[in-house]
């Protein structure tokens, strides 16, 4: 572990991670979610916790056991994630946004089980807000990085999510791709950080890539520092 605190040093830091998907109710039998497992999110986290860092875990439903020292929030829908990661932005230091947050919900939530009737139904939907462009807005001195899950020109909407979002860093992922992307325990990765700086990373598990992660930001935030 020491070793490792001296390539990943975030001790003391706080580290603020969300994982998981969103769940957006439209009755009490009926959501609409995403594939995601909160794999990348949790190694995140137990990667954190390993270098020494004080981590919240904000997490959508997921079958997954609290990585240890991680102090663990759950949340069901978008506006739930929105409003626990605002509350604690303010005293972060490293953020980190894996989670796959829906980008609509239905505009009318049912308190009773629709019944079915014959024909077709069509379901309004409304935009959720974007967790992580408001991070952006509110941003101080926390260092913040976002996802992108894309299938067609990965980079080129990667580098447009970091500049609309103000993030400083962005991992981008092309879930087209073999071994990448919701559910598998790998990833390949292109991480590009606001201070130029380009890494692709090769087939690797979303520990070792949480490693190289945190083994970035830690390096590029005690650069901040001094
Ligand atoms: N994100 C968020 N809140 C939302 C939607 C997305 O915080 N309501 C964050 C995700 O957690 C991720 C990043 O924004 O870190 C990019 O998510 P992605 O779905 O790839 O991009 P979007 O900006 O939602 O754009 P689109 O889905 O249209 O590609
Ligand atoms: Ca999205």
């Amino acid at each position: 572990e020491d070793e490792y605190r001296k390539t990943v040093s975030l001790k003391g830091k706080k580290v603020l991670i969300t994982a998981g998907p969103t769940q957006e109710k439209i009755d009490p039998v009926r959501y609409f979610t995403n594939p995601s497992t909160g794999k990348m999110g949790f190694a995140l986290a137990r990667q954190a916790a390993r270098s020494g860092a004080e981590v919240t875990l904000v997490t959508g439903p997921v079958s997954l056991h609290t990585p240890k020292g991680v102090k663990r929030i759950d949340v069901v829908s978008a506006q739930d994630m929105y409003e626990e990661v605002l509350k604690h932005f303010p005293h972060a230091d490293l953020v980190i946004k894996s989670a796959a947050v829906a980008d609509y919900r239905p505009k009318e939530t049912f308190l009773h089980k629709m019944k079915k009737s014959p024909g077709e139904y069509a379901v309004e939907m409304e935009r959720t807000d974007d967790i992580l462009q408001e991070l952006g807005k509110r941003k101080e001195s926390q260092y913040l990085i976002g996802f992108a899950a894309e299938t067609n020109d990965p980079e080129q909407y990667g580098r447009e999510k970091l500049e609309k979002k103000n993030l400083d860093a962005i991992v981008i992922n092309n879930v087209a791709e073999e071994g990448a992307g919701f559910g598998t325990d790998t990833n390949v990765s292109l991480f590009i950080q606001r201070n130029g700086s380009e890494k692709t990373y090769p087939l690797m598990t979303k520990d070792q890539l949480a490693e190289q992660i945190l083994k970035e930001a830690s390096q590029e935030m005690s650069g901040r520092d001094r």
